[in-house]
């Protein structure tokens, strides 16, 4: 079932935190992204789920055009807003959803989603779509939300994203990209699995999280595992999480 409504609802009432957050604008992510994409100067890019518009702004600065899209209206005025603040104007924003995109094929030289992934209620038809709108030798970047494999790490973490954000749908572990990957016609050039923290309250506050389910995350981060535990440090100003990066070429 689809999470269109709870999303929008989500993201809608703090989207100005999203483009101020120093997480999503982070300069050492951005710059890594841009040395694994290698954008050509005449290329053209897609920024799935754009929220507060650092994917595109940071590639609108090494590329020809800029598409973004998001389901959430106040997400893309804020991107806009971003955008114009940093004198970008090879961008445009569109509403549109990952799912059933309004897009011809084999348009854009590059597909780039961040932080979006676990949002997507079908990932494999938001990734068949991310894949239809790639020209072919075009480059696919995602990077995401992760959890490390396990049958422990996989149920319980997606139970604290999920606690801490209702639109949240799955964190999928290093080895559940692999099996997702492998049904699509592209070429994988690099993965990682990135070890990284979340400041608290910060992370809490940015999706406003109720204080029962930030206090059920603490009873579910005690009640790990000793080897989750080593995987998942936590304390009261910090939790551990891990991303997945992706970049890939369609064939
Ligand atoms: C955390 S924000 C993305 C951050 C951003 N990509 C960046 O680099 O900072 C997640 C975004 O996903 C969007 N989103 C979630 N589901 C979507 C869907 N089905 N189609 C398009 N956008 C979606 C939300 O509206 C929200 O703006």
């Amino acid at each position: 079932m689809g999470n269109q409504d709870e999303v929008r609802k989500n993201f809608g009432q703090r989207a100005s935190e999203y483009r101020l957050s120093s997480t999503h604008g982070n300069r050492t992510d951005l710059k890594r992204m841009i040395g694994l994409i290698n954008p050509f100067s005449d290329a053209t890019a897609l920024d799935v789920a754009t929220g507060g518009g650092h994917t595109a702004i940071a590639l609108a600065k090494h590329v020809k055009q800029v598409v973004t899209i998001d389901i959430t209206p106040e997400m893309l005025a804020e991107a806009e807003k971003a955008a114009s603040l940093e004198g970008i104007k090879n961008i445009t924003f569109r509403a549109e959803d990952v799912h059933n995109l309004n897009i011809p094929d084999s348009q854009f030289d590059i597909v780039a989603s961040r932080f979006a992934a676990h949002h997507f209620s079908d990932i494999k038809q938001a990734l068949r779509e991310m894949g239809r709108v790639l020209k072919p030798g075009g480059k696919l970047y995602i990077l995401d939300c992760s959890v490390c494999d396990g049958e422990e790490p996989e149920r319980e973490m997606n139970r604290i994203e999920l606690l801490r954000d209702s639109s949240h749908r799955c964190s999928y572990s290093s080895r559940l990209w692999h099996q997702l990957l492998n049904e699509l016609p592209l070429t994988v050039n690099h993965t990682s699995l990135l070890k990284e923290r979340y400041e608290l309250p910060q992370w809490f506050d940015r999706m406003g999280t109720n204080q029962n389910n930030r206090e059920e995350i603490f009873r579910i981060l005690n009640g790990l595992s000793q080897d989750s535990k080593i995987l998942y440090p936590f304390g009261e100003d910090y939790i551990t999480t891990y991303r997945f990066e992706l970049l890939a070429t369609k064939i």
